[in-house]
C-alpha cells in the first residue's frame, strides 16, 4: 500500500458546496468574499467559519450549545459545551465523498445518560488510578471509584460531564472554540481549584489543533486528554484499519488494567506497531496482556523526555476510503483502545455501535502515575502552568 501523503486531493465534493451555498442564500447569510464583484458573480462563503447554535437541554434544564467549525476544504467539526464533546468530524475520502469519522450519540439526552466518553474532554485524570487513592505532600486523597475499585477518567462526574463555557473565534486561516471551566477544590475528591481552558482550532491545513491548559491554587494532579472514537470508514469494523505507533514499549497492566510499573518492549509481541499493520492482525493472539485488555487497551510510550516537542503518536489509514489520521502530541504516551468494551448498547441514527467499531488514541501521561514514582510526574503546583497539545491531522492516500 502507498502511504504517501496527497494533501492536494483534499477537496470537498461539489454537491456538498452547492447544497451549502443554496442553503446559505436562503438564510440570507451569504458573505461576499474578498474577490466578490459588485455584479455579485462570485458570491462564496467566507471560510473558515465558526457558528454557534443551541444544542439542547440537560435534565436540570441547563442549556447546551454547539459550535460548528468549517475550514476552506469543507472539513467540519461539531463541538458541544457539555463535556467539550466533539460530536462530529466530517472529512472527505479519496473520491471527495464526505463522511463523519467519529462516534457520537443522537442528542443531549443520550450523552447525559450513557456516554462511554465518546468525543469528550477527559479529566482531571485520564485513565485509571489504583483504588482511587494517592498521596501528595503527605496527604492521602480518596477519589471516586467508578471502575470497579479503581478511578477512571476523572470519576463519576468528570470533565466529560461538565458544561463548559464556549467562545467561538475565527482567524484568517482557522476557526476555533475556546472552552473554559473551573473545577472547584475537592471536585471528585481532587485537591485544588483547577482553572482550565481547552482551545480547539480547525486549520486550513486540515488539522484540529487542541491545546489544554490549567492552573491550580493547591498542589494537585492533572492528566487530561481527548477521547474521540474514530472509524475512518464512517462505520463497520475497525480491524482493517492500518495503524502505526512509533513506540518501543508499553506499560503492561494487571487484571484491573493498572500498570505494573514495568516497561514491556513491544518487539516480538502483538503490541509492535512500529511498522504499519492492521489493528486486527494480532488482536486475537494468545498473549497475557491482550487477555487483560480484552484486546488493545494499553499505554504506549512514545517519548522519554518530558518536553513540548510535537511528535507523531500514531498514524491510521483506512484502505477503502483512503482516509488517514495522524495524531501528534507533546505528551509522553498514547493510550490505544480498540473498542473492546463496545457492545452495541449505544447507537446513532438507529445504528448500534458494536464490538470494535471505534478506536481511541488518547495522548496522555501514563495511567496511575501518582502511585508510580518511576513514571513521569503528573503533579501540578500553584504558580505552574499545565499545558499539553494534541493534534489530529486529516489526510487521504490514494
Ligand atoms: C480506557 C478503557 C475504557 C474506555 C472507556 C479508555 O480510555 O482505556 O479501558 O473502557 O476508555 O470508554
Amino acid at each position: 500500500m502507498d502511504f504517501t501523503l496527497h494533501r492536494s486531493t483534499l477537496t470537498p465534493g461539489f454537491s456538498h458546496r452547492l447544497v451549502k451555498l443554496v442553503f446559505s442564500i436562503a438564510l440570507g447569510v451569504v458573505v461576499m468574499s474578498a474577490q466578490a464583484t459588485t455584479q455579485g458573480t462570485q458570491m462564496i462563503h467566507q471560510y473558515p467559519s465558526a457558528s454557534l447554535s443551541h444544542y439542547g437541554y440537560l435534565s436540570d434544564k441547563t442549556a447546551v450549545s454547539k459550535v460548528t467549525l468549517t475550514n476552506k476544504h469543507g472539513i467540519e467539526v461539531d463541538v458541544i459545551s457539555y463535556g467539550g464533546i466533539i460530536t462530529r468530524i466530517t472529512t472527505p475520502d479519496n473520491k471527495g465523498q464526505m463522511a463523519n469519522i467519529v462516534l457520537g450519540m443522537d442528542d443531549i439526552h443520550a450523552y447525559e445518560s450513557a456516554n462511554p466518553y465518546y468525543g469528550a474532554i477527559i479529566g482531571r485524570y485520564g485513565n485509571r488510578i489504583a483504588n482511587g487513592r494517592f498521596t501528595l505532600e503527605g496527604v492521602d486523597y480518596q477519589l471516586g471509584q467508578n471502575d470497579g475499585d479503581n478511578h477512571l477518567h476523572g470519576g463519576h462526574n468528570g470533565f466529560d460531564r461538565k458544561n463548559w463555557a464556549m467562545v467561538p473565534f475565527t482567524t484568517e486561516n482557522s476557526s476555533g472554540v475556546t472552552l473554559s471551566y473551573v473545577s472547584p477544590d475537592g471536585d471528585q475528591g481532587y485537591p485544588g481549584t483547577l482553572d482550565m481552558q481547552v482551545v480547539y482550532t480547525l486549520t486550513n491545513n486540515n488539522t484540529l489543533d487542541m491545546k489544554f491548559s490549567a492552573t491550580t491554587d493547591k498542589t494537585t494532579i492533572v492528566n487530561m486528554t481527548q477521547h474521540s472514537y474514530f472509524n475512518l470508514a464512517g462505520g463497520g469494523s475497525i480491524l482493517d484499519h492500518q495503524l502505526r505507533i512509533p513506540s518501543d514499549s508499553i506499560t503492561p497492566v494487571d487484571s484491573g488494567l493498572i500498570p505494573t510499573g514495568e516497561l514491556m518492549p513491544v518487539a516480538g509481541t502483538p503490541f509492535d506497531f512500529r511498522d504499519f499493520k492492521t489493528i486486527g492482525q494480532d488482536i486475537n493472539t494468545n498473549h497475557e496482556q491482550m487477555a487483560r485488555g480484552k484486546g488493545y487497551d494499553h499505554n504506549f510510550v512514545i517519548k522519554a523526555d518530558i518536553d513540548d516537542e510535537l511528535i507523531e503518536a500514531a498514524t491510521v489509514v483506512e484502505p477503502t476510503s483512503g482516509r488517514q489520521l495522524t495524531v501528534l502530541t507533546d505528551e509522553p504516551a498514547v493510550q490505544f483502545y480498540s473498542g473492546n468494551f463496545m457492545d452495541g448498547s449505544t447507537s446513532r441514527d438507529g445504528k448500534p455501535f458494536d464490538f470494535r467499531t471505534g478506536f481511541c488514541l488518547e495522548p496522555q501521561h501514563y495511567p496511575d502515575s501518582p502511585n508510580q514514582p518511576a513514571f513521569p510526574s503528573t503533579t501540578l503546583s500553584p504558580g505552574e502552568q499545565y499545558q499539553i497539545r494534541i493534534v489530529y491531522a486529516f489526510d487521504v492516500v490514494k
